[in-house]
Formats: C-alpha cells, sequence, structure tokens
C-alpha cells in the first residue's frame, strides 16, 4: 500500500484462501457442513457473467450467486448507477487514494481502478475471493497493484485502515437498519477533512434508508443529493466532512 498500513486482513494473491475472520453473516454451521470450507468458496454457487461498458472500459463482472455470498453476489442496479454518474461527470481519480465498502463484485472500485485511483475494494472476508476474481479480470497486470482486496467489517475493523482516503465509495450499502450506527462509525473513521464520500443507494423504505441519509447522516457529515435516478428510485449523495465547512 502506497501511502499507508496494509490491513493484516488484505488479500492479494488471487483465488487466495478465505479470510480468516468470521464475517458477521457468515454461514451457519449446517451449510458449512454442507460446504466445508476445503471445496472452496464457491463449491455452492452458480455463475454468471456479465458485460458492462462505462467511461470507455468494458468491465466482464462474475456473480456467483449463491447460498454463502447472498447479497454480495449480484451487482446490484445502485452500484451501476455510480458508474454512470462518474461518466456523466467525467470523474477520473488519478493520483487519488479511493476506498469502496461493501463492494458485492467489486464493479465500482474496478472503475475506479481504471480511471486511475489507487484503490482499496473493500467487503466482508465470504466476498473477498468474487472481488478478486473480477478485479484479475479487469485490471491490467501493470496496474493490479492499485487495485488491493480487503476486508472491512464495518463498525469492527475500520481502524485497520487510515484516515487519508481522496474519496470513499458505496453502492447500496445502507440497507440493515442494525448496522447503520456502524456504518457512521466507519465513515467517520475513514473520512477526513479532504474526503468526499459518495453513497449510491436504492431508497427503499422498508428499510430506513431514507432515516439514514435524512436522520443520521446530518449528524456527523455535510450531505448534498448529488444525483437521483426517479425511475429507479435511486439517490446519489455526496458526503463530506463537517469540518471542512
Ligand atoms: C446490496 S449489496 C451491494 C453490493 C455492491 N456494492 C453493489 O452495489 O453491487 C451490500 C454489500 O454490503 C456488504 N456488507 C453488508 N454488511 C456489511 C458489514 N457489516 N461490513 C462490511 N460489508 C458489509 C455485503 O457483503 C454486500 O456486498
Amino acid at each position: 500500500m502506497a501511502a499507508s498500513r496494509q490491513p493484516p486482513s488484505c488479500h492479494v494473491e488471487f483465488g487466495g484462501a478465505v479470510a480468516a475472520r468470521e464475517p458477521p453473516e457468515a454461514a451457519p454451521e449446517g451449510l458449512e457442513a454442507v460446504f466445508p470450507r476445503d471445496v472452496g468458496l464457491f463449491a455452492d454457487a452458480f455463475p454468471e457473467e456479465t458485460r458492462y461498458g462505462f467511461c470507455g472500459h468494458v468491465l466482464t463482472i462474475a456473480q456467483h450467486h449463491g447460498a454463502r455470498l447472498g447479497v454480495a453476489a449480484p451487482v446490484w442496479e445502485a452500484a451501476l448507477t455510480l458508474c454512470k454518474y462518474f461518466e456523466k461527470q467525467k470523474l477520473n481519480f488519478w493520483g487519488k487514494k479511493v476506498i469502496e465498502l461493501g463492494a458485492g463484485t467489486g464493479i465500482v472500485g474496478i472503475l475506479a481502478t481504471l480511471l486511475g485511483g489507487d484503490v482499496t475494494i473493500t467487503d466482508l472476508p465470504l466476498a473477498l475471493e468474487q472481488i478478486q476474481e473480477n478485479v484479475h479480470r479487469n485490471v491490467p497486470a501493470e496496474h493490479l497493484a492499485r487495485a488491493r482486496v480487503c476486508a472491512l467489517s464495518w463498525g469492527l475493523d475500520h481502524k485497520e485502515f487510515l484516515r487519508d482516503y481522496d474519496f470513499i465509495l458505496g453502492a447500496d450499502i445502507v440497507y440493515l437498519k442494525d448496522t447503520f450506527p456502524l456504518l457512521i462509525r466507519t465513515l467517520r473513521h475513514l473520512c477526513g477533512p479532504h474526503s468526499t464520500i459518495y453513497l449510491s443507494s436504492k431508497m427503499r423504505q422498508e428499510h430506513s434508508t431514507a432515516v439514514f441519509y435524512e436522520a443520521l447522516l446530518p449528524l456527523h457529515f455535510t450531505s448534498e443529493l448529488a444525483y437521483r435516478d426517479e425511475n429507479e428510485n435511486i439517490n446519489i449523495y455526496r458526503v463530506t466532512s463537517k469540518q471542512n465547512s
């Protein structure tokens, strides 16, 4: 890692072992018995491969659907909306330090890498192998050093990461009310005075997504609606530290 400590749980090897730390939503023991670890993470998954085009790059994204990966398996519409937003805004990340939270397939972080960023792509340990696979499919070998895949469970190991990111990205990560305080804690730790956070969210009433953006986030950050896709009911928020307002 260029200017920061390497979190101990970072995965840098393609197809490497699943991280030692168990995720909060790890598979139950029964499932573990049916799909023992040595059979591999994707033993219960049926893969699908989809191509997307953004900012002049074609991305081939594998999605391993199955009991283990759950919501981390597919590319969610909010991720595609965020990629389209980068394209519309002609954003590039050259020379910028970027971290993505709850990356799932890694599509957003991979695009940020192709747009020049020095990117740390994070999720719960169970999703890392899928992300790593997608990184290797899409990031040319000479740029792989700019795409690190690491475990980051919100509110648990965020302090392993430094507070020096220029951009913090998240797509469809505001959907579990119980995790809202953990996510806020993580964002507060990662977001320095010069960081910009982009959060793209499907505004699901049943998941209290608006409560997060309208009641919780403004307690700690300055937040503005940067873009809304009315048809998809997806909002993108640009969020900064209150220290720089
Ligand atoms: C709805 S999916 C979105 C995936 C991806 N960002 C996308 O939009 O395609 C939510 C993601 O958040 C991750 N996640 C959920 N709880 C988490 C936690 N406590 N810490 C870290 N990641 C978490 C899940 O593993 C999953 O990848």
